[in-house]
């Protein structure tokens, strides 16, 4: 597995830490597998309650690895380990809970529409440039993005790219509530103890009606997935994975 992604337990709290600073938490294939097995794991195991995301300071994530999508971009081949964690956070059985600081970029973005509650520091930030990388919207999130925010400021979002600040994302309904940064990890947990607290039967149940039908949500990430995996091999990608990768830094 991968050293990049730290699983930890708080009582009945599972924690899964995104841990690659030098990457700015840039996930690549085996950390999305990490990150599968822990929260397969963790539903299965009867004394976890709730998971929750972090990151590191400054940087929930950037996104996926774009030498990973490079490699796809270049071989075609891509591996199941993006999509297997996709449908493991839709799966998912116990609430999901986050706590972000700084960048949270693609799926360090996206992962938030299927979190049950999301906290974010002032200088969090969220984008999503699907569109400028030559590709579309992933994680369900062509879905739940409309659904959340609405149509317009999914589509400024998710198609134009545009970022939100902390207080943004909180009015799209992204994030749950702002917390200063030395509290951020101290309060998730708090939140999290709280839910692992309750009746877990009755939470579950509660959890599902309140959430979008399971296969609706698989099967739009599923779509998603097929225009994502043409779009990677696109000239349009290409070009803007290249000047990613080959940029000079000032
Ligand atoms: N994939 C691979 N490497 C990444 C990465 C990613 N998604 N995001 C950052 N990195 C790497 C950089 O290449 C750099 O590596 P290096 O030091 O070996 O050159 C390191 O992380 C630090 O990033 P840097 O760009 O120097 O930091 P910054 O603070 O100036 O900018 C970002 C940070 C995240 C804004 C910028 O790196 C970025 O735009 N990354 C791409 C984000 C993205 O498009 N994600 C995919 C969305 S679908």
């Amino acid at each position: 597995m991968s050293d990049h992604i730290q699983i930890e337990r708080q009582g009945a709290v599972q924690t899964i830490r995104i841990n690659r600073p030098d990457k700015k938490n840039a996930l690549t294939r085996a950390m999305y597998a990490a990150m599968t097995k822990a929260i397969v794991d963790g539903d299965s195991d009867a004394s976890v309650r709730a998971h929750v995301f972090f990151g590191v300071p400054g940087a929930f994530s950037s996104g996926n690895d774009l030498q990973d999508f490079m490699a796809f971009a270049t071989t075609g081949t891509m591996g199941s380990e993006v999509i297997d964690f996709l449908i493991a956070l839709v799966n998912a059985k116990k609430p999901l809970l986050a706590g972000v600081d700084g960048l949270a970029i693609g799926v360090g973005t996206t992962i938030h529409f299927h979190c049950d509650l999301t906290f974010a520091t002032p200088q969090s930030f969220f984008k999503t440039p699907f569109v400028d990388l030559g590709l579309v919207p992933e994680a369900g999130s062509s879905l739940l993005g409309p659904a959340l925010m609405g149509h317009q400021r999914a589509f400024a979002f998710l198609a134009m790219g545009d970022g939100l600040n902390a207080v943004e994302a909180k009015e799209a309904g992204l994030v749950y509530k702002l917390v200063e940064t030395e509290e951020l990890e101290s309060t998730v947990l708090r939140v999290a103890s709280e839910i692992a607290a309750k009746p877990p039967e009755a939470m579950r149940i509660s959890r599902d009606l309140l959430r979008m039908p399971r296969e609706e949500v698989v099967e739009r990430i599923k779509l998603e997935a097929k225009h994502f995996a043409e779009r990677l091999q696109s000239e349009e990608a290409r070009n803007a994975l290249m000047a990613f990768l080959t940029r000079k830094k000032g």
